[in-house]
């Protein structure tokens, strides 16, 4: 178990760069394995839950090598359909991503049920529903899920909701399927967009996606190609909000400021200013944030990733906000932690009553989950005194180095592993 530790009340100043996006980045590597040849990704943040993508990919027969700076070359010539033996897929959720292109390739997979952050029941019916469709059948028992098929053939899928993880699954499989699938309800969120361009790439036919409707005419065979993944909009859009829990000013390099719209309209509105450059943004806080209300939402709305750290901001704004989480079922785990520190929130079903206060104090807490952690360090930003923040290794799920990042920008944090 590692700890942050946390000494807060210092104005943020300086500029950071945030990596590639994490939640690109795995589904790209799962792709990866649709090819024939290697394929080269750049950009891919150094986070453990990427290492453990890659674990499982080599779990499947893949060979991975270092491209220089944050680029793997990624070569699987055959890969394997079962990866049920593979103890990495139960660490994280989008494991499941490696389903769709085994299918693809192999015409098969088992897989365990997938495992990831407590932050609600997250099934994968969605992804099931659609493999059944394309012709595969499907068995689900004793925590493994198991496919086949002769063909798959292209058919027309509608998602319940727009799920990222359903709509990615299902691009990959559909691409070596027999001719057209239209994914209606498709998801739009950015890392979507940044697939497609992947396989289109690889000699993929996808067109629409970023829309709601994604239409795939299958090809015979992908071939591997050079990528480099998108920024990491969530890990950016933490940055902002540290700046405004600690009253500073800072600039976020390597981001697609129009990805960050939703995030930053939401600063803006609490009284954040903020400059977009090409590929940065200065986020100027002087003055206590100002209450603001959210609901999550899939894309373009605000996003659920971003809900725990825009708690912690609003538990030190001026005045009360309603934070709704539409989303996930169990996402408020970081809210009893923020509470320790001096927070005023209540709680009733999936929506918080946020009552902020001028001053949080440092305590000892506990990340529960990925953005949890987020929320809670940028809680300690803000608080008084020293705050120990445990189970760290969490946050590094999804932010490479944020004790040192956050260091450069002059706050206090350490770490002890
Ligand atoms: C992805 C992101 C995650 C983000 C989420 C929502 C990755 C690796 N992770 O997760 O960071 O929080 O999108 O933006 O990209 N659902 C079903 N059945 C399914 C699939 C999903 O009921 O088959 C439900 C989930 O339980 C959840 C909602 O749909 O309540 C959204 O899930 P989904 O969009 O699939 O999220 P993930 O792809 O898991």
């Amino acid at each position: 178990m590692s700890k942050l530790i946390v000494s807060g009340m210092t104005n943020l100043e300086g500029s950071v760069s945030v990596g590639g996006s994490k939640n690109s980045t795995l589904p790209i590597l799962a792709a990866t394995l649709l090819a024939n040849g290697c394929s080269t990704i750049y950009d891919v943040p150094y986070l453990l839950d990427i290492k453990n993508m890659t674990d499982i990919l080599h779990c499947l027969g893949a060979e991975i090598t270092n491209a220089g700076g944050s680029g793997l070359s990624i070569c699987c010539k055959k890969p394997g359909w079962d990866v049920s033996d593979c103890e990495y897929t139960t660490k994280l959720r989008a494991s499941f991503l490696v389903a769709g292109p085994l299918l693809a390739r192999c015409k098969r997979f088992k897989i365990s049920m997938p495992g990831g952050c407590r932050i609600g029941l997250r099934p994968v019916d969605l992804h099931l529903k659609g493999f059944a469709a394309l012709g595969a059948k499907i068995t689900v028992g004793h925590g493994f899920i198991e496919a086949k098929c002769r063909n798959l053939t292209g058919t027309v899928i509608y998602l319940d909701f727009p799920s990222v993880g359903a709509t990615e699954n299902l691009m990959m499989t559909a691409s070596l399927a027999n001719g057209l699938t239209i994914i209606e309800n498709a998801a739009i969120e950015p890392e979507i967009v940044d697939l497609a361009g992947f396989i289109n790439s690889m000699g993929g036919k996808i067109v629409g996606a970023g829309t709601d409707t994604i239409k795939i005419t299958g090809v015979k065979e992908l071939t591997g190609q050079v990528h480099t993944v998108i920024p990491d909009r969530i890990e950016a859009g933490t940055y902002a909000a540290a700046a405004a829990v600690t009253k500073g000013k800072i600039q976020i390099d390597n981001v697609i400021p129009e990805h960050l719209t939703p995030i930053t309209a939401k600063l803006r509105e609490a009284g954040v200013e903020v400059t977009e450059g090409d590929s940065f943004i200065t986020v100027d806080a002087e003055n206590q944030p100002k209450a603001a209300d959210i609901k999550t939402l899939p894309y373009p709305g605000f996003p659920t990733d971003m809900q725990a750290p825009y708690t912690a901001m609003m538990s030190v704004a001026e005045g009360t906000s309603i934070v709704t989480e539409t989303i996930f079922e169990n996402r408020f785990m970081h809210i009893p932690e923020l509470i320790k520190m001096g927070a005023d929130i209540k709680t009733e079903g999936r929506t918080a009553v946020v009552k902020g206060t001028k001053k949080l104090t440092g305590s000892k807490v506990n990340a529960t989950d990925l953005r949890a952690g987020a929320a809670l360090v940028l809680a300690a930003l803000a608080a008084e005194g020293e705050t120990e923040i445990s189970h760290a290794e969490y946050i590094d799920r999804g932010y490479y180095n944020i004790d040192k990042k956050l260091s450069l920008l002059g706050a206090q944090v350490m770490r002890i592993d």
